[in-house]
């Protein structure tokens, strides 16, 4: 689609999962891009296959998001190179899974400074530029889980549902100025994400590059929520509409239980 033909991106979470199927999406489709994530040597990687297979400039910022100048180091560095970013994509994002009280708090504090203080962080370093420049994208990985409790994966689900709320509250901000914000919902998406825990993907899980490619395809038709998952994922997001929250919560405890995620 041409919305993406000679536009820089910046993608978080870029060295593998649901985040390179976006950088691979981008680049297949004529995007500069800007690849972050921790993993020098993976970003490094797949900068020279996006060079290489499409003809695309395509540039690494190594950085730990969750660090408190994580965030504030990229911007920096993008000013320093002078580049400007007319997509953010921000997808970085990390889960504990299990019972809250059975875990160690330091993975779902992690989740926290990644998932919502890195976030927020760089929609307002690399979005302010945008406004400044009257154009510009963001679009904000979320997950089906921001739609309600989701018992297991307390800490998790409810980083997600921040993402949700402030992604909206951003998007009616800014209709009108040239910058357009929307977030994707994904459902089970079959990457390395429950790598390190005792938890197992669903079988259902769908292939990351399907994420990547409805995700840009509703950015570019100017929507503000994607969905792209399987169409029962969104389903389920509207049961917490529909039904009283405890009810809501007790079905999203029972289906995490059925994965065994209060054993991990
Ligand atoms: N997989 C699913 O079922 C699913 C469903 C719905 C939503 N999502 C969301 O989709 C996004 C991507 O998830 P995924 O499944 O692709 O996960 P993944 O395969 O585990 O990839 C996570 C990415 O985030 C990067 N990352 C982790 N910690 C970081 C940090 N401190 N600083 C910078 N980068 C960091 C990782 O790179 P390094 O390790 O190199 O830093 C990696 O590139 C997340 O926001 C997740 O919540 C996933």
């Amino acid at each position: 689609m041409s919305l993406y033909s000679g536009r820089t991106a910046l993608v978080t979470g870029a060295s593998k999962g649901i985040g390179k199927a976006l950088s691979r999406e981008l680049a297949a489709r004529g995007a500069h891009l800007v690849l972050v994530a921790r993993s020098a040597d993976a970003l490094g990687r797949l900068a020279e296959e996006l060079r290489e297979t499409h003809g695309v400039r395509a540039e690494v910022v190594a950085a730990d998001l969750a660090a408190p100048d994580g965030p504030s180091e990229v911007v920096a560095a993008l000013r320093m190179r002078g580049t400007e970013v007319d997509l953010l994509v921000n997808n970085a994002g990390t889960g504990a899974v299990g019972p809250f009280f059975a875990q160690s708090f330091d993975r779902d504090r992690g989740s926290v400074d990644l998932n919502v203080t890195a976030l927020m962080a760089l929609t307002h370093g690399i979005g302010s530029r945008m406004l400044e420049r009257g154009h510009g994208g963001i679009v904000n990985i979320a997950s089906s889980a921001a739609f309600q409790p989701l018992p297991y994966q307390a800490g998790y689900a409810a980083t997600k549902a921040f993402v949700l709320s402030f992604t909206e509250a951003v998007a009616e901000e800014l209709r009108g100025s040239g910058v357009r914000v929307m977030g994707s919902y994904p459902g089970a998406t079959d990457t390395g994400f429950f790598d390190g825990t005792a938890a197992t993907m669903s079988p259902k899980a769908v292939s990351p590059h399907r994420v990547a490619a409805r995700t840009l395809d509703d950015f570019a038709r100017g929507r503000t929520a994607s969905f792209p998952g399987r169409a029962s994922d969104r389903v389920l997001t509207f049961l917490p509409r529909l039904l009283p929250r405890s009810t809501a919560v007790r079905i999203a405890g029972g289906v995490n239980r059925r994965f065994r995620h209060d054993a991990v």
